[in-house]
C-alpha cells in the first residue's frame, strides 16, 4: 500500500472515500462539520435521524455528498470524546482502514489523523496509524492454494494533518511507521511459518538476507556460527538443547552500524527454538503446533533490527539469535544431565522443557564480546508470564531500573506494554542444585521470576533487561498468528535512544 500526509480542507479532496470521525453522541468532529458545512448540513441531518451515534466501531457509508470532490464519506465512531485514547484512536483507524478496504475504495483520505489524543504529539498519530493500517491489511496466505482476495482492495492511503507546519514532522513520522511495520511484518511472517520450514537454517539465511538486502544502503552484515565453532566457544548449555534434533543449530548474529565506530551497540537477543516439543520432558499434545512460535523473541529482534537500519537511526545495534529445535531422541539431554555453559557455569538440567533459558545463557555470555552499552533479551520463555500477566503486557525484568523504566515508556508510548517484574535475590534460591552450580528450573512458584533469575547469573557484566513475551507474541484461536510484538516497543526504545522521537 502506498501512503502519503496532506494538509487540506475534506470537501476539497479528490478521493474515492474521505473518512471522518463522529463522537458520541452523534458529534461531528471539525473535518465532518467541514463536510457538513460544504454539503448544507446532509451529514448533520443524516445523524440527527439516528444512522450514527458515534459508537466505536461503527461505520456509516455515504455516497454522492453534495458539495464534495470525493466519491464516498465514511463517518466512522470515536466513542465518547472524553473517552478518546491511544486505544480508541488506533481501533477507529483500524475500523476506517477495514471498511474502505471491504467497500472498493482505491484510496482513502483519513481526517482520522487530526483527532487529537491527550499528551501525544502529531508524529504519533501518524507512526500509529501507519503502523495500525499496515497491520489490518497483513495476511499470512502462502501455503494456501486458493486465496481469498479483496475484490478491489485500497492501494493508497492518505493521512491529513491539520496545519501546514505539521508536514514535515508527519512526513519523518510515516517513514518510521512503515519502517517499524515492515520489521512487524518480517517478524510475523518467520512466527507463522510451521516448524518443518522455519528451522535453525532458514532464521540463519533471512538474517542473511536482510543483510543482503540492505548493504547497498547502511553497514550491516550477518555472521552464522556453526555447531563446531558454538563447541569451540564452549557452549555446553546451548548445544545441549539442539542434540536430540536433525536439525543443526546456529548462532546468528547480524549487526547494523549506524553510529559512530568507537560508540557501544545496543545488542538485543531473541531466544529461536523453531519448535519446542519439550524435549524427553515432552509437552502434552494438546495446543503443542503453538510451539512452532517459540522463534518469536528472534523473529522479533530480526524485524527491530531491520526497522532500525530502515530508519537508518544513528546508533549501532545488534542481534544475536541463538537457533535450535528442542526434541526427544535417543541423543537428547535426559533429566539430570548437567552441561557447562560458555561462562564456565554448570547446569543441571532438571526439566529439559525448561530450554530456552539454555540457549539464552550462552548466547548472553556470547554477547559480552561486543562491548555493549544495554543487553535486551526478548523470549517466549515461561507458561507462568501467562499466567500472571496474559496477553496484554510482557514481562520486565532488569538489572538496571533507568534501563527498565527506559523500555517500560517506550512500550506505553508505542501502546505495546510491558509490566515490571521482581527480580529479587530471594528467588535465587529456587535454583539450588545438589550436584550443580544450578538448577534449570526454580519449581512451580513464581516460574517466569526463577527464570529471569537464571538469566541474570549471565548477565553480570553489563546492563540487561529481559522480556518474556510468552503471552504478547502470538494470539490463539480463531485469529491464531503472531503479534510482531514488541518491534514496537523496541523499535521505539532505539528511536527515544537515537533522538528521532517527536
Ligand atoms: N516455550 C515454553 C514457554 C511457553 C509455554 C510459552 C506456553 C508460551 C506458552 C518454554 O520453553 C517452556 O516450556 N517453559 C516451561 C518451563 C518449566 C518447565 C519450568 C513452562 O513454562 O512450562
Ligand atoms: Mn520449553
Ligand atoms: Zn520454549
Amino acid at each position: 500500500m502506498e501512503f502519503s500526509i496532506k494538509s487540506g480542507s475534506p470537501e476539497k479532496q479528490r478521493s474515492a472515500c474521505v473518512v471522518v470521525g463522529v463522537f458520541e453522541p452523534r458529534k461531528l468532529t471539525l473535518p465532518a462539520e467541514l463536510l457538513d458545512n460544504a454539503a448544507r448540513n446532509y451529514i448533520s441531518d443524516i445523524i440527527r435521524r439516528g444512522d450514527m451515534e458515534g459508537k466505536p466501531g461503527t461505520t456509516l457509508l455515504l455516497h454522492n455528498v453534495p458539495g464534495t470532490l470525493c466519491d464516498r464519506v465514511l463517518l466512522v465512531g470515536l466513542g465518547k470524546e472524553k473517552e478518546f485514547r491511544e486505544k480508541e484512536y488506533c481501533d477507529a483507524i483500524r475500523t476506517a482502514v477495514k471498511t474502505l478496504n471491504e467497500t472498493g475504495s482505491f484510496d482513502g483520505t483519513l481526517f482520522l489523523t487530526e483527532t487529537s489524543v491527550k499528551k501525544r504529539s502529531v508524529a504519533w498519530r501518524i507512526r500509529q496509524a501507519t503502523l495500525v493500517a499496515q497491520e489490518t491489511v497483513y495476511r499470512f496466505d502462502q501455503f494456501k492454494s486458493k486465496k481469498d482476495e479483496v475484490r478491489r482492495p485500497l492501494r493508497k492511503l492518505t493521512f491529513a494533518v491539520e496545519r501546514r507546519n505539521e508536514l514535515a514532522p508527519a512526513e519523518e513520522a510515516l517513514i518510521q511507521g512503515l519502517a517499524i511495520a515492515e520489521g512487524m511484518a518480517l517478524a510475523k511472517n518467520l512466527g507463522n511459518l510451521p516448524g518443518n520450514v522455519c528451522t535453525p537454517a532458514h532464521l540463519a539465511e533471512t538474517a542473511q538476507k536482510i543483510a543482503q538486502d540492505l548493504a547497498a544502503s547502511c553497514a550491516i552484515e550477518c555472521q552464522i556460527l556453526e555447531r563446531e565453532e558454538m563447541a569451540a566457544l564452549g557452549m555446553g548449555s546451548l548445544l545441549s538443547v539442539a542434540q536430540g534434533s536433525r536439525q543443526p543449530p546456529k548462532l546468528i548474529v547480524l549487526r547494523y552500524r549506524g553510529g559512530r565506530a568507537e560508540e557501544k551497540p545496543v545488542v538485543l537477543v531473541g531466544k529461536g527454538i523453531t519448535f519446542d516439543t519439550g524435549g524427553i520432558s515432552l509437552k502434552p499434545g494438546a495446543e503443542m503446533d503453538e510451539m512452532k512460535f517459540d522463534m518469536c523473541g528472534a523473529a522479533s529482534v530480526l524485524g527491530t533490527l531491520k526497522a532500525a537500519a530502515l530508519m537508518r537511526l544513528p546508533l549501532n545495534l545488534t542481534a544475536i539469535v541463538p537457533a535450535a529445535e528442542n526434541m526427544p531422541g535417543g541423543a537428547a539431554s535426559r533429566p539430570g544431565d548437567i552441561v557447562t555453559s560458555m561462562s564456565g557455569q554448570t547446569i543441571e538440567i532438571l526439566n529439559t522443557d525448561a530450554e530456552g533459558r539454555l540457549i539464552l545463557c550462552d548466547a548472553l555470555t556470547y554477547a559480552e564480546r561486543f562491548e555493549p552499552d544495554t543487553v535486551v533479551d526478548v523470549a517466549t520463555l515461561t507458561g507462568a508470564c501467562v499466567i500472571a500477566l496474559g496477553h496484554v503486557a510482557s514481562g520486565l525484568f532488569a538489572n538496571d531500573d533507568g534501563l527498565a523504566r527506559d523500555l517500560l515508556q517506550a512500550g506505553d508510548e508505542a501502546h505495546d506494554r510491558a509490566w515490571h517484574m521482581p527480580l529479587w535475590d530471594d528467588y535465587q534460591d529456587q535454583l539450588r542444585s545438589p550436584f550443580a552450580d544450578m538448577a534449570n528450573i526454580g519449581g512451580r512458584p513464581a516460574g517466569s521470576i526463577t527464570a529471569a533469575c537464571f538469566l541474570s547469573r549471565f548477565t553480570k557484566k553489563y546492563d540487561w533487561a529481559h522480556l518474556d513475551i510468552a503471552g504478547t507474541a502470538w494470539k490463539s484461536g480463531t485469529e491464531k498468528g503472531a503479534t510482531g510484538r514488541p518491534v514496537p516497543l523496541l523499535a521505539h526504545f532505539l528511536l527515544k535512544k537515537a533522538g528521532k522521537l517527536n
